[in-house]
């Protein structure tokens, strides 16, 4: 698909400079329902402006004079190479956004070297996906029936996703109010969880309180990939997580979606990574859409970030394409911005260079 493709009244992919100009593009393109389920938070979405909020209130203090070379933004997560410290995080559903639906999503992924977390709930199949992209993690929700939750993750193994990502801040759905009002409860006709699919019907989904860390403990037993704990804000559940095996941490609170009031995701990175001390990568997602917020991010002390939103607004605006456009202006401007900052590699992002400061209020 030719980045110069889009209908009349729709801006263009490479038109547009920044990921907010990709959120109203989409806004523009999208069925209201399908947006509002996209763009929506919990409840009073203050958690959700909050994400964003965050960032805006700390400052970058660069150094100046330091003589680097050009920018290098490769790293390597879980023994796996990525080109920048920026993942997609896992969003249910890219059918809603774009008929090439997740398929899309992957390719863009692989022509950029970033690694996908691709949703359990997605609207292809897994081992559609990993036909389009190699760099996947598989993410789950792990379902009260064992059986069935091995059998997904033998299909991730079998797939070659390099690991499995446990969403633990869902042990009910949260209620977006923006979709309940469209009456949004189910996908359309033809849409379906790809993966649920068994013969001729579609398993129900559980989002169930009853998981625990003793799930977790018997994931640890059903495959060696490493588990990564999604969800995390106490420090407490970030050393329990640590305790029973896990590989790395994601401070997240599902972009605002799940718990209202919870603080911004990026409030949390300091508390969590004093807790883990350093024994598991700490990766951040919510309201990343600038080189800064990743920059900001890391010198709190995460290793990478992901994002959420901003590839389902590339993907509506432009499939493949606008996924890709999408992150070459993240890696563009993260390049941008650790040059501005004096550092030459996202592992040179220190603590000083972050401070919050009245000014920015
Ligand atoms: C999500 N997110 C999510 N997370 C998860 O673990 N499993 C899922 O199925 C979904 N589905 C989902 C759908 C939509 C439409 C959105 C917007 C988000 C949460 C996601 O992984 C991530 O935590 C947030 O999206 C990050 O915040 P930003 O980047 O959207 O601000």
């Amino acid at each position: 698909e030719s980045v110069a493709a889009g209908p009349a009244g729709v801006e263009r992919p490479a038109a547009l400079v920044n990921l907010r100009e990709f959120e109203a593009a989409a806004w523009e393109r999208l069925d209201p329902v399908f947006y509002d389920y996209f763009a929506g938070g919990a409840a009073d979405e203050i958690t959700l402006a909050a994400n964003e909020a965050a960032f805006r209130r700390r400052a970058l203090i660069p150094r100046v004079l330091r003589g680097q070379g050009p920018p290098r933004l490769g790293v390597t997560l879980l023994g796996q190479e990525a080109s920048m410290p920026v993942l997609l995080a896992p969003t249910a559903f890219h059918r809603l956004a774009h008929p090439d639906a997740e398929r899309a999503t992957a390719r863009a992924a692989a022509e950029a070297g970033v690694i996908m977390i691709a949703a359990m709930l997605s609207t292809v199949t897994i081992e559609e996906i990993a036909a389009c992209g190699p760099r996947l993690w598989f993410q789950l929700y792990i379902q009260p029936d064992l059986e069935f939750t091995a059998s997904l993750v033998r299909r991730a193994e079998a797939a070659g996703c390099r690991a499995l990502v446990v969403t633990a801040d869902s042990p009910a759905l949260g209620r977006n109010e923006r979709a309940e009002r469209h009456g949004f409860h189910d996908l359309p006709p033809g849409m379906y969880c790809a993966n649920m699919a068994e013969g001729g019907h579609v398993r129900q989904v559980a989002l169930s309180p009853e998981i625990s860390w003793r799930h977790v403990d018997r994931l640890r037993e059903m495959t060696s990939l490493p588990i990564v704990i999604k969800g995390v804000l106490h420090p407490g559940d970030a050393r329990l997580a640590v305790e029973h095996g896990a590989d790395a941490i994601i401070v997240s609170n599902h972009g605002g979606r799940q718990l209202d009031t919870t603080p911004a995701s990026l409030d949390r990175l300091a508390p969590v990574a004093e807790a883990v001390d350093g024994r598991v990568p700490l990766l951040l997602d919510g309201g990343i859409r600038r080189g800064t917020d990743v920059v900001k991010a890391l010198a709190l002390g995460a290793a990478a970030v992901a994002i959420g939103r901003p590839t389902l607004w590339g993907l509506a605006v432009g499939g493949q394409a606008g996924v890709a456009r999408v992150l070459a202006l993240l890696r563009r401007e993260l390049a941008g911005t650790l040059a501005l900052c004096g550092a030459a590699t996202p592992g040179e992002v220190t603590a000083d260079l972050v401070e919050e400061v009245a000014s920015l209020r």
